[in-house]
Order: C-alpha cells, then structure tokens, then sequence
C-alpha cells in the first residue's frame, strides 16, 4: 500500500521505516530540511539501536523516500498517518496540538473521499473527534482514525516492527480495513489487534503510561519509607514483583522517571480530565509526579549529605546523561537535571554518556563534559551513577578507586554491584538502601 509518514521524529522515523520493511510504499515528511536531507542520506536524527540499518536497507529498496514539500503529499497516497510532536505547553499542563491541528488543516484541501487520516502522535481524549468535524466540512468523505504509538526509545526498531498490540480507534469499517491491510503481515503473527472508537485508542495510550508512571512512583515511594527505617527497597521491590499479578518489570527504584512522555502524558491527562470534570478520578497522577520529582531532590540531599554539606572546591563525577540508556535523549533527564543542581550547589561536575553529549551539552553548557570514564572520575570526591548504561555496571572498582579522590559512589539507579563496589574499597550509597552493618 502507499502512505505518507508526516513529522520524521522518533515515532515518525520508526514508523516509515517499518512500513516500508513491511513491503509498503512510504513518502516520509517533515518540514525541517536538514533532518529530510540527512534521512535521504540514511542518516537517523536520533541515536537508536538498528534505526541507521533498517533505514539504509528500507532507502534502498527504494520504497522509502523524504521529501520537505507538503505539494506532493495528497497525491502520493490515500493515507496519511499523522507523527509530529505534541509536547506539554508552556505554562500549562496541557499538550499543545498546534503541529497535528496544521498538518490535518494543511492536508484538508487535498484529500479525497476515502482518504484517510491515522494519527499516532500522543493528543488528549477528544481530539480525533473534534479534528473529525474540521475536517467533515473542509475534506467531505475523508476519515480520520487514531492509532497510538507505544514504542519506547531505545527498543524502537524492535517493538515497531514487533508490537505488543495494536490499537486503532476508528469510526467506520472503512478505516478498520485500511489498518488491517496495513498491519497485516503483524497480524498474521499473531499481534493481538484492538479495534474500538477514537476516544478509547487515545485513552488506551495515557492510561498506558500512567500506570507505567505510577509503578515506577510507587516503588520510589517505597524506597522513601525502607531509607527511614533502613529496610532494602532492591529485595523488596524482587520481593513484590515475583507476585505474577504484579510482576517485576517498571519496578526498579531509583531516580524516576524523565523524558519526553511519561512527564508530559501524565501533565496532559490531569489537564484534559479536569476539561471533562472528572479531575478528582485521576488526581493521584499528581502525586505521581511530585513523588518522581521528588527523587532528583533526594539525590542531591543525598550527595550533599556524602560530602559533608558543602561542595566547594569538589569534584563530582556524574555517569550518564541521558534520561535512559541506550537513548541520546536529554528531555527532562533526571540525570542532568541532578547534575546542573549539584553545579549549582558549587560542585565542579563532570559528566560522562556514551551517547547524549552533544544533547546534553545543548541543554546544559555550563557542565564539564567527557566521553572518557576515568576522565571524568580523576580526582573525584564523589561519583554519581545517574543512568544505568550497561558499560557501566562493567567498570572495574578497583582501578577506578585509584583515580579518585574519595571512593564514594552514589548509585541512583541501584544498578552497580554494590557488594563488589565495597569490597574494591568503596563507599556506596544508593535511595532505599541500608549501609551493610558492620
Ligand atoms: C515510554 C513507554 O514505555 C512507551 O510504551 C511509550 O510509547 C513511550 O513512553 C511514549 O509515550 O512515546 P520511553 O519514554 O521511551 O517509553 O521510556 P521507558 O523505557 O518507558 O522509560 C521511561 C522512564 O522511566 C525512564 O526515565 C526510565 O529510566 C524510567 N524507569 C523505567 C524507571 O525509573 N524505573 C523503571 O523501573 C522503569
């Protein structure tokens, strides 16, 4: 089949990509021409695990191609699925739909009846209806269906082309067999396939990341309680999750969450039901993020507290920038949003990431940057471990004490071998963790 790929973001990239692996005929678009021109070229705008190969194999087959100009869009294909970014407003908790309301207006006057619109990008419940009656005047016959994304960064490639289910909300046989036929080879697979309204696909994707949002907070806020009275949040977090009803996975205590979805989705889904008058029903969202927020607060306190309450003249090392591994992304990275805090505090910090350092140095230029481990720790008086890179849980401790002032790590993310870390000489300390007794 033919489509158009609009808005060449993670999600768009993916996306496009996947289509065209699939066998389809995919126009791939975004207003900005430096990224077009690097993706005509097999170049992925983001870092992500196997994007650059499928990219490069998808160009090559020559069923996917970019383009900048909007002209050819409508022509190309009869769908059209709708990818560009709707990041939380400023000032306001709600999402800002300015870019997808201008795509689907910018498409309106082209369509033909029997066109459709997919929207994938993340919209507050409501909006495939509201756009729906825009576009029963401006394009008669054309449909419009929504159809979320639930990849997650760094396992793109693979939950793309490997979904866990599919969702799409439609409001007429004919956009339920148009997705079908696009989806079909996943189908047949065996991918469980949910077909429902649009008001339900777009629910099914924030209902998604709040309960994922909410595992995380609820494991933090356990640590919270094991720190007051010296209980493990790490066994109990095993513990819990071995109850299969609960299960282990978005358990793992630590620095919470960041990025450019759960934050945003949960802000997002509070502001819409306060819109529709069922605040209350999900005010425990709130909670949600003070409790994820709160944990960037508790590992500075924490680190201030190692030092011994002041940072002058310290060096801290900080691992990791990115606010997940295998991910460059930097977008409200609890990483280094703990980082600039401790620089603030009058820390001189240096930060190591394998991969996010030209994103991080965009965020933050104030802070020391490295793509050297040891450089980062020489002469630290304490070392952070704030994302949990794999490389890192393979640094040797011993040689690392040698380049340090003070072998004192904090490990945030409670994914270093603390009982190796001590008995290579260090001090480790980690949210939720006791001190071993002596
Ligand atoms: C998330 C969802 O997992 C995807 O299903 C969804 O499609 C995506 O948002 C989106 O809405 O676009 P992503 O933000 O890529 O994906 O990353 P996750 O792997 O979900 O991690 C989110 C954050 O939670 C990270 O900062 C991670 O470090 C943190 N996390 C995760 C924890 O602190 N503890 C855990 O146990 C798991």
């Amino acid at each position: 089949m033919r489509m158009t790929v609009i808005g060449t973001g993670y999600v768009g990239v993916v996306h496009a990509a996947t289509m065209a692996d699939l066998g389809h005929e995919v126009l791939g678009v975004d207003i900005d021409e430096d990224r077009i021109a690097a993706l005509a070229d097999g170049t992925p705008p983001v870092y992500e695990p196997g994007l650059q190969d499928l990219l490069q194999r998808t160009l090559a087959s020559g069923r996917l191609r970019f383009t900048c100009d909007m002209s050819e869009v409508a022509g190309f294909a009869p769908v059209h699925f709708v990818c560009v970014g709707t990041p939380q407003m400023p000032g306001s908790k709600s999402a800002d739909l300015r870019s997808v309301e201008a795509v689907v207006d910018g498409l309106a006057p082209h369509l033909h009846p029997g066109d459709l619109i997919v929207g994938k990008s993340t919209v507050p419940v409501g909006t495939a209806v509201r756009l729906a009656e825009r576009l029963r005047t401006r394009a008669p016959g054309a449909g419009i269906a929504w159809n979320p994304e639930f990849l997650r960064e760094g396992f793109a490639v693979r939950d793309s082309a490997s979904p866990e289910r599919i969702v799409v909300g439609v409001s007429s046989a004919h956009g339920e067999s148009v997705l079908r036929r696009i989806y079909a080879p996943m189908l047949r697979a065996g991918v469980p396939f949910f077909r429902t309204d649009p008001n339900t696909a777009e629910l099914v994707k924030v209902a998604s990341n709040s309960f994922l949002a909410t595992k995380i907070s609820f494991i933090n806020a356990m640590a919270e309680v094991c720190d007051a009275v010296g209980a493990d949040v790490v066994t109990l977090a095993e513990a819990v999750g071995a109850d299969s009803r609960i299960g282990p996975r978005f358990l793992q205590p630590g620095l919470g969450f960041g990025g450019s979805c759960f934050p945003k989705d949960i802000r997002g889904f509070m502001a819409r039901a306060e819109e529709l008058g069922v605040g209350g029903a999900v005010s425990f969202l709130q909670e949600v993020d003070e409790i994820n927020t709160r944990q960037r607060v508790r590992t500075v306190d924490l680190a201030t507290r190692l030092v011994g309450g002041d940072f002058a003249g310290l060096n801290v090392a900080v691992l990791g920038a990115a606010f997940k591994p295998d991910s460059d992304d930097v977008r409200d990275s609890p990483a280094l949003a703990v980082a600039d805090a401790l620089q603030r505090k009058g820390a001189r910090v240096r930060v190591h990431d394998p991969e996010a350092l030209d994103n991080a140095r965009a965020a933050v230029p104030t802070l020391q940057y490295t793509l050297d481990v040891p450089k980062a720790c020489e002469e630290a008086d304490l070392v952070l471990h704030l994302t949990a890179w794999p490389e890192y849980q393979a640094i040797d401790p011993v040689a690392l004490a040698l380049l340090v002032r003070e072998p004192v790590v904090l490990d945030a993310r409670n994914a270093l071998d603390a009982q190796l870390w001590r008995e290579s000489g260090w001090s480790v300390h980690a949210p939720g963790r006791p001190q071993p007794q002596e």
